[in-house]
């Protein structure tokens, strides 16, 4: 019998409780029936979003795999689709609602084909319901906080050929044990925490991934040696916050403890996103300074330069503290590539607020900046704000902001002409195999000529020119 609807409720993914949070090691089972249902079958999942998004999507392969369904590289041909959204901002979920609305006309021609939608937006109400209104083609929706139970899902949806909807709208627990298909024999994405508690006024994020929750240093440690086991030679710790790392244990352990363990599993590359610039403490800073296997590059969003604006999102910081916390890494590493985020047209900013932000980056000069136009989410506390600033308004400042960028970006990548640096090979290029692609250790992207270059190997390169968003160079001796 199919169960009813289990259906997502953004107020109650606001609630917090102070409290241990569950680590489940057990709830994952694929049912007899199941084990080998993906016999013959394949599938095709499509990731929108940030890193977590990407690695949640390795444990959706995981778990299709212990089904047996292989993966299939078009759309067009898979016997299950899978998709994994965003909801952080309007145009991402445009984007998924294009895609879904494509794929009726699959399901038209493939009646046994099996729809799943699943991610951030499925934990928002106004998606649910515009799915289960609009478009009959979806066969699942499932949530954040329940992809252990896919197929239980799954199995609901085959047996019934009802819809099955299940999204939880709960402060979370940490899943440990769940299978997982990696993208990358090289480089390998590893979750220390999961959610968050910042609350920045305009963000989904807290909302649809629940609450700050880390993982045991011991279960992290333990997937960190068996990368390194396998070869893996880049690892980057994920979560919202990672300074917030520990705070929720009972372990005296805090995420510069955790990188400082991290760092010696015999990983030649460790990487680490997101930092809030509040909680950036400066034993982070020493550890990332005497390590090294921890890359040079950090990503430290600033969203706004301006004090009045930063206070309205919630932030926490002023441009000043900022500006003194990138000044005590830079005095430590001076060699430290910086990258952050740019929100332009916050409700009602003005264009003194707007320079401020231009001025911060004058200073900073960034390798890199990714930088977006404010977009309201629902149930958000800015969504709520008035907003006095035209659209058009908002797309020049953004017009003028990436000049500024790209500026300081080639400016940063001419400075690299002439030097050796090391590269960790992606492969042949796609555009031209005889050219390969890598990244550098302060995380910029290199073209290069290979001599012995296999990927997966970290080479030395010499840069020969620059673009703003590509060194070239050719590989020299090791
Ligand atoms: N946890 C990370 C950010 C995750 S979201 C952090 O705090 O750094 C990635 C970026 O999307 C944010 O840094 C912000 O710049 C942008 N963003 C988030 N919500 C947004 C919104 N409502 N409109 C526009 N950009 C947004
Ligand atoms: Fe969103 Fe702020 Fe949390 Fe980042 S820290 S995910 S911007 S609420
Ligand atoms: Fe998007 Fe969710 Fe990540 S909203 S940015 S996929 S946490």
């Amino acid at each position: 019998m199919i169960k009813p609807y289990v259906l997502p409720d953004l107020k109650q993914a606001q609630r917090r409780q102070k409290g241990e949070t569950p680590i489940e090691r057990t709830l994952f089972d694929i049912p007899e029936v199941l084990r080998t249902a993906g016999k013959g079958k394949t599938y095709f999942i499509r990731t929108y979003g940030c890193q977590a998004n990407e690695r949640d999507s390795e444990t959706l392969r995981g778990i299709l795999e212990a089904m047996a369904f292989t993966s299939i590289e078009s759309m067009e041909d898979a016997d299950v689709i899978l998709l994994n959204t965003c909801a952080i901002r309007e145009n991402a979920e445009n984007k998924v609602f294009g895609e879904i609305g494509q794929i009726k006309r699959l399901k038209q021609t493939n009646p046994d084909l099996l729809f799943m939608v699943g991610g951030c937006m499925t934990q928002e109400e106004h998606v649910v319901n515009r799915i289960l209104a609009k478009h009959p083609q979806v066969d699942v929706i499932f949530g954040t906080h329940n992809l252990h139970r896919i197929p239980q899902l799954m199995l609901q949806a085959y047996y019934s050929k009802e819809r099955v909807v299940e999204v939880f709208s709960k402060e979370g627990e940490v899943y440990e044990n769940l299978p997982v298909s990696r993208n990358s024999l090289s480089k390998a994405w590893v979750n220390i925490m999961y959610g968050c508690d910042k609350f920045c006024t305009y963000c989904i994020v807290p909302y649809t991934r629940g609450k700050e929750r880390s993982r045991l240093p011991e279960d992290i440690l333990c997937e960190v040696r068996e990368l390194a086991y396998q070869g893996y030679q880049e690892v980057t710790l994920l979560g919202q916050n990672v300074n917030a790392y520990g705070k929720d244990l009972d372990l005296k352990v805090d995420f510069a403890d955790l990188l400082a363990q991290v760092a010696q599993c015999g990983i030649p590359r460790v990487r680490f996103m997101t930092s809030h610039p509040w909680d950036f403490t400066d034993k982070m800073i020493e550890v990332m300074a005497t390590q090294p296997t921890i890359m040079p590059f950090l990503h430290l969003p600033l969203q706004s330069g301006n004090d009045a604006v930063l206070k309205i999102m919630g932030r926490r910081y002023t441009a000043d503290a900022y500006l003194d916390l990138v000044n005590r890494l830079r005095t430590r590493m001076p060699h430290l590539a910086l990258s952050t985020d740019i929100i332009v047209g916050f409700p009602n900013e003005t264009e003194e607020q707007f320079e401020d932000t231009l001025r911060i980056l004058e200073k900073v000069r960034y390798d890199n900046v990714y930088s977006f136009i404010y977009s309201a989410r629902e149930s958000t506390p800015a969504a709520k704000m008035e907003d006095n600033v035209p659209q058009d308004v908002k797309e020049a400042r953004l017009k003028r902001l990436n000049a500024v960028i790209g500026a300081h970006a080639l400016e940063k990548a001419k400075a690299m002409v002439g030097q050796t640096v090391s590269v960790l090979v992606d492969g042949p290029s796609k555009k031209n195999p005889a050219i390969y692609s890598g990244y550098t250790d302060t995380n910029k992207l290199v073209n290069f000529v290979p001599t012995t270059a296999q990927t997966g190997q970290i080479v030395h390169v010499l840069i020969e020119s620059a673009r703003t968003w590509t060194l070239q160079g050719k590989q020299v001796a090791n």
